[in-house]
């Protein structure tokens, strides 16, 4: 398992660009399903979870070539309605190709996707929702097992604004004649980013965006082209990195939209932010102020960007809070930012950081794609040698993370082990 060695304390300076967005490629890739026609899509981040979403739709069926950051989705023969094992263990987003199957073909078989290190997330919210439109859900040795003679359009209601309950009804929705209506639905831009792809694929969507959808589809849906929006959290990670850092950078092609909470919190850090259609800039000189956050659904604080904003909060001149009110166990961070010098304190769903002026370096371990990056955020900032080990984590969710930082000045290798 690789790790990266950094050489804390050189404030990061510079331009990059930001990619394309992760949580939106993986819907937009799945979605894909729902034609027999070819689908293309660009700006798609080279990531290990697309790697698995890939070659989960090769499994189902698909003939897949990838170019650089574009990938062509072509049919090759009829399409599986078994999601395999390891593939929906490995990343939990692979739920999502339940709503185009079900949809066209009337029945899957998909692995509950099993807790992970950031809770037990499980997936009635979906399961729920595919009843309301008339599906059969069974639950048989540890799989989800759906069937319907043919869903029907239906008024849904979520108890929570789930992302992934949100994208799996909408792409059923967008086959079924009939308007559907998906109420609480949440706002998270790559769900819009998914609803102008099924809206190019045909289907009519209104909505998106607001807490409420509504859908009429169509029987059959065309191939569609689409490029992904950049990825906010990227962008976000890289903002508070600079601040952490004292630094000065500008992110190409990140959208401000899209990032208005954080944003806003970073200023109160005392950050300077420049904001414009190309991008995003932003400069540090000292250590942050303290700022509370709670997170929440978009357009509220990202609980993606809690934990590098541990890290950024734990070198402020004080005390803040940390409220994290989307995940239950979204905290395994907070350990090994202790092992970096971070003063904090965790009860419940809240960690109360006392800011200190320094962190040294220290051996720390990654343990989901976000905790690690608050790894990097805190070893960029830390004095002396910092080694972060399970970097596979952080390359689920960044692309080539180590040469970017690299570009703007930092000091970080990757150890192939
Ligand atoms: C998406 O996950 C993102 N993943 C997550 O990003 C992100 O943290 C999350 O949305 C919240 O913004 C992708 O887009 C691939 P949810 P998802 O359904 O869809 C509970 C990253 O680091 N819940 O909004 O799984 C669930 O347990 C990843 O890029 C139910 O109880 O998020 C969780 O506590 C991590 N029942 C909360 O809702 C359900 O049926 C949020 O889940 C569904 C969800």
């Amino acid at each position: 398992m690789d790790k990266f060695i950094i050489r804390g304390g050189k404030p990061l300076r510079g331009t990059i660009a930001t990619g394309g967005s992760k949580n939106a490629a993986l819907p937009i890739l799945i979605a894909s399903l729902l034609t027999d026609e070819p689908c293309v899509v660009r700006r798609v981040p080279r990531l290990r979870d697309i790697v698995t979403t890939l070659r989960l739709l090769e499994f189902l069926g698909k003939r897949v070539v990838q170019d650089n950051a574009s990938v062509r989705i072509y049919s090759r023969k009829g399409l599986k309605t078994q999601a395999p094992y390891d593939l929906v263990k490995q990343m939990r987003a692979s739920v999502l190709v339940v709503g185009p199957l079900l949809a066209r073909f009337g029945g899957v078989r998909v692995p509950l996707p099993g807790g992970c290190a950031i809770g037990l997330r499980p997936i009635d919210l979906h399961l729920k929702g595919f009843e309301q439109m008339g599906a059969k859900v069974s639950l048989e040795r540890g799989d989800a097992v759906m069937s319907a003679r043919r869903l029907h359009a239906a008024r849904i209601p979520l108890r929570f604004a789930s992302v992934g309950a949100t994208e799996n009804l909408l792409m059923a929705a967008s086959l079924l004649e009939g308007g559907t209506t998906i109420e609480n639905a949440a706002r998270e831009p790559e769900i819009a980013d998914l609803a102008v792809f099924l809206r190019s694929m045909g289907a009519q969507i209104e909505g998106e965006g607001t807490r409420r959808i509504c859908v009429r589809g169509r029987r059959v849906l065309r191939g569609a082209e689409h490029e992904v929006i950049a990825d906010r959290i990227e962008a976000g990670t890289f903002l508070i990195a600079c601040a952490a850092t004292r630094g000065s950078v500008f992110l190409k092609g990140a959208r401000p939209g899209h990032l208005r909470n954080v944003l806003k919190k970073l200023q109160e850090a005392g950050c300077k932010v420049q904001a414009s259609s190309a991008g995003i800039g932003l400069s540090a000189a000292g250590r942050p102020d303290p700022v509370d956050i709670t997170t929440q659904p978009y357009p509220g604080f990202p609980t993606d960007l809690q934990a590098p904003w541990m890290a950024l909060m734990s070198l402020a001149k004080g005390q803040s809070m940390i409220r994290e009110r989307i995940f239950e166990k979204r905290f395994l961070h907070a350990g090994e930012l202790a092992r970096l010098g971070a003063r904090l304190s965790v009860d419940g769903d809240m960690v109360c950081t006392d800011g200190v002026g320094k962190f040294s370096g220290a051996l720390v371990m990654a343990s989901d794609i976000r905790a690690g990056a608050a790894l990097l955020v805190a070893g960029l900032a830390a004095g002396g040698k910092t080694e972060i080990s399970r970097v596979y984590h952080i390359d689920r969710g960044y692309e080539a993370v180590e040469k970017k930082l690299r570009r703007l000045g930092a000091d970080i290798i990757r150890v192939k082990s």
